[in-house]
């Protein structure tokens, strides 16, 4: 069963957007993408707009997770891409944009942005024509290879994502 993202510290107006995406059928409505059906079906359960803008509020206010980062990469190589194709929406730093529903990096486990990443570049979400974000993210991100996007997120989660990085342990004792 793959986990979902990180909500905890993303900004309310970003989880508002992509709920009301999931909502609208923007999004979770790719059966190939199976993470978004699933997700596509847990919202028809939010019924209003207020719990909707209840589970917003609640996640934003909390603080962002420490993560273990797996992603492994080229950081010169990632750094370089950062700066020419994804700091003028993404800010510098990965704080995102919110005059342009550009969310922050640098807030996210490596491994989902990885792979979010993975999922624009093949279509998988950006199925709708009025996803204008998603639709500007495939853009983005058109003649970067596999190991360029791999790069890229472990510059983000070495040098710009806000928690320190997790360190690995051995097993709970039981
Ligand atoms: C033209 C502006 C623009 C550029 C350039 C851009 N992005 Fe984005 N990005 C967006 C927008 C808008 C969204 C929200 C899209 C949506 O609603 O699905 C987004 C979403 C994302 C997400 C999903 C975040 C999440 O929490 O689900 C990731 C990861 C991401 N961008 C990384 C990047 C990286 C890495 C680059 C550079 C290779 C980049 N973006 C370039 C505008 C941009």
């Amino acid at each position: 069963m793959q986990r979902g993202p990180v909500l905890d510290g993303l900004p309310e107006w970003y989880l508002a957007d992509q709920l009301k995406k999931f909502k609208s059928g923007q999004r979770g409505k790719n059966a190939a993408n199976r993470a978004e059906a699933l997700m596509g079906v847990a919202m028809a359960k939010v019924g209003t707009d207020e719990q909707l803008a209840d589970l917003t509020r609640h996640f934003s206010k909390r603080k962002p997770k420490p993560f273990i980062r797996v992603v492994r990469g080229d950081i010169p190589v990632g750094r370089a891409h950062y700066a020419t194709r994804c700091a003028s929406c993404h800010g510098t730093k990965g704080e995102g944009k919110p005059e342009i529903q550009s969310p922050p990096v640098n807030v996210q486990e490596d491994w989902f942005l990885l792979d979010q990443l993975r999922k624009y570049a093949n279509g998988q979400r950006t199925v709708h024509p009025r996803d204008a974000g998603g639709v500007m993210m495939k853009a983005a991100l058109a003649g970067l290879s596999p190991d360029d996007l791999r790069s890229v997120v472990a510059y983000i989660a070495r040098d710009l994502t806000v928690t320190p990085p997790l360190q690995k342990v051995g097993p709970p004792k039981k």
